[in-house]
């Protein structure tokens, strides 16, 4: 299965809002499958279609020690929410960097799986992080927005610097 290439902030094509999926295919299936080995593959947790130049709602996630426990959501949307939870997030489009976050501790988020089914996920812990960081992708948006701007163009400069050199 081919690795998808992983958009890298500061490229602007992470700040695309992403579509609805009108329709679950199996294109859709087959998107999800390669966003979840390139995710292993990097590794990381989350990943979010815009972060592979897909501009649709479509995010995939697996916290488990294993990598053996993955979730898709399709077009998934945030319910309900509870209480709050400081954590240091990472990003697979912002290599290097680790930064505290806070973001709701209990979410409850409606989707589409898959197979186009509707379902409703509610989740704690490391999951509820991670489903809400990946969301914000597709409304393109980073985990470095919710720092100050000094500390984001730090990032951005040294990202970029990386970046010059690799190309
Ligand atoms: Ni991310």
């Amino acid at each position: 299965m081919s690795i998808l290439e992983i958009l890298e902030f500061p490229d602007s094509r992470l700040r695309k809002k992403a579509l609805p999926v009108t329709n679950v295919t199996e294109k859709e299936y087959d998107l999800a499958k390669q966003m979840l080995s390139s995710m292993y593959q990097a590794p990381g947790i989350g990943l979010a279609a815009t972060q592979v130049n897909v501009h649709q709602r479509l995010i995939v996630c697996d916290v488990s020690e294993h990598q053996d426990s993955p979730l898709i959501l399709i077009n998934p949307v945030l319910k309900e929410s509870f209480g709050s939870a400081e954590s240091q997030e990472g990003c697979l489009s912002v290599p290097g960097f680790h930064e505290t976050v806070t973001r709701a501790s209990e979410i409850l988020v409606a989707a589409i799986d898959e197979h186009g089914n509707p379902i409703s996920k509610e989740a704690d812990g490391l999951l509820a992080i991670c489903i809400q960081h990946e969301m914000d992708h597709l409304d393109g948006k980073l985990f470095v927005d919710y720092l100050s701007s000094t500390k984001r163009q730090l990032i951005r400069k040294k990202l970029l610097k990386i970046q010059k050199l690799k190309d």
